[in-house]
């Protein structure tokens, strides 16, 4: 089953053994099984690039950066600089000035609430959110609508978790100020219309945010083909270090916004009657930046735009369905979330099973997914669930693992049920 899968354009195997050898990890045992690693929603694996790039920096050239005249500090500088170019060339933004490095996708929609939000967020106004969204992505907008006085509002799903259109044009308003979504959710795995809830708020003149936390490792994310006017990821999820992050906003919209947090490298002069303040995207990264891990965020860009992009799509997506037929084949088993466009995520729940008590008996077959909430509580309380056990597939994962993943929920179910 694992070696059919071909590319849809060039119809060329995708090598599933080839890929998995760059991830060390994946060799490796969970109580002494071998490890099958489900949990990709919430980090990414790191192929062996990324982690011979932070080695290498910090074997070699550990230096501060933008600060010394210095071999190390240059060197380190140089390989620094140049991930802004990788990051703009992989989204496809029109300029290196609209990349601001963040620590992941969370800071980056707090920064967009706080600085542009603060900004031009008043009493009396509206922030549209959807029903599917992470925490991560209602919290900073909440916090925002209570300071100002301004109104969170809802974009409904339906039952098989997307986003109902016709609810968000009948929200959206002359008191709209602004819209944040959700491009595929963690937890259903829903791929959302991004672009035409874009180009919808746009009609109105209302700027969007796209939160491509998950989107950015299943999905090509082109941010000036979706017209976006921010959109965050988080570095981990796409086989780079944690910590790392980016934020794309518009040039225009980043250069009009006040600052987020003071510091150093965001001043242009610094007198204690007035501080000016540097040019975008430098404005935003206060303080000395992760230099080691947005280095290897560089090589864990580079490292998957290497890959065969269509071909690994097409077998996640041979993963999504395998595993979402064999499980719902299986008695008492109830798919989450069954959107018609969906990213290989497959969230369920067992009749007479907690979800938790699944999770700790595939995790001794050294099978690693994630149950509970998945920072998504408005979800689990539309469906009326305490939680998922969510399995998350990249395209390092194979059939032969769903296979065992299968066989452990059939034993879970035989063993676990009173
Ligand atoms: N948001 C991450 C997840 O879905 C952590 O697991």
């Amino acid at each position: 089953m694992d070696s059919v899968i071909t590319d849809p354009v060039t119809k060329a195997p995708f090598d599933v053994e080839s890929v998995r050898r760059d991830f060390p990890v994946l060799k490796g045992k969970a109580h002494g099984k071998p490890l099958i690693y489900f949990d990709n929603a919430a980090t990414s694996q790191k192929p062996q690039v990324v982690i011979d790039k932070l080695v290498d920096y910090y074997s070699n050239y550990n230096a501060n950066i933008h600060r010394g005249v210095h071999y190390l500090s240059q060197k380190a500088s140089n390989e620094f600089d140049v991930v802004r170019s990788i990051v703009q060339k992989f989204i496809n933004a029109s300029s290196e000035r609209e990349i601001i490095f963040v620590k992941g996708t969370t800071e980056g929609i707090n920064l967009v609430a706080s600085t542009y939000g603060r900004k031009n967020v008043k009493a009396g106004d509206e922030v549209i959110v959807s029903a599917m969204e992470h925490h991560s992505n209602i919290v900073p907008w909440q916090m925002l609508c209570e300071e100002k006085g301004a109104t969170l509002k809802v974009i409904p799903m339906n039952e098989k978790g997307e986003i109902i259109m016709e609810e968000y044009k009948k929200l959206l308003s002359d008191k709209t100020k602004f819209v944040s979504v959700v491009h595929t959710s963690n937890s259903l795995g829903t791929v959302n219309p991004v672009k035409e809830i874009i180009r919808l708020a746009h009609e109105r003149n209302i700027p969007v945010m796209v939160d491509a936390a998950q989107g950015i490792v299943h999905s090509t994310i082109d941010v000036q083909k979706l017209d976006c006017d921010f959109l965050t990821f988080s570095g981990h999820k796409v086989f780079s270090p944690t910590g790392t992050g980016v934020l794309f906003g518009k040039t225009e919209l980043l250069e009009a916004m006040p600052p987020y947090q003071g510091g150093g490298e965001m001043i242009s002069s610094v007198k204690f009657e007035k501080t000016t303040y540097n040019e975008i995207p430098y404005k935003f990264e206060a303080g000395t930046p992760n230099i080691a891990d947005v280095i290897g965020l560089g090589a864990g860009l580079n490292y998957f735009s290497g890959i065969d992009q269509a071909g690994a799509h097409a077998h996640e997506q041979a993963l999504l369905k395998y595993a979402s037929e064999k499980l719902s084949a299986i008695d008492g088993v109830r798919l989450i979330g069954t959107a018609k466009e969906k990213a290989s995520v497959v969230s369920f729940v067992i009749d007479g099973l907690n979800a938790l008590d699944v999770g700790m008996f595939l995790d001794t077959m050294g099978i690693a997914v994630r149950t509970g909430q998945h920072c998504t509580e408005p979800v689990m309380d539309q469906f009326c669930i305490p939680g998922t056990i969510r399995a998350s597939f990249l395209f390092y994962n194979t059939f032969a693992e769903i296979d065992s993943l299968i066989e452990g929920v059939k034993k879970a179910i035989k063993l676990l049920k009173n």
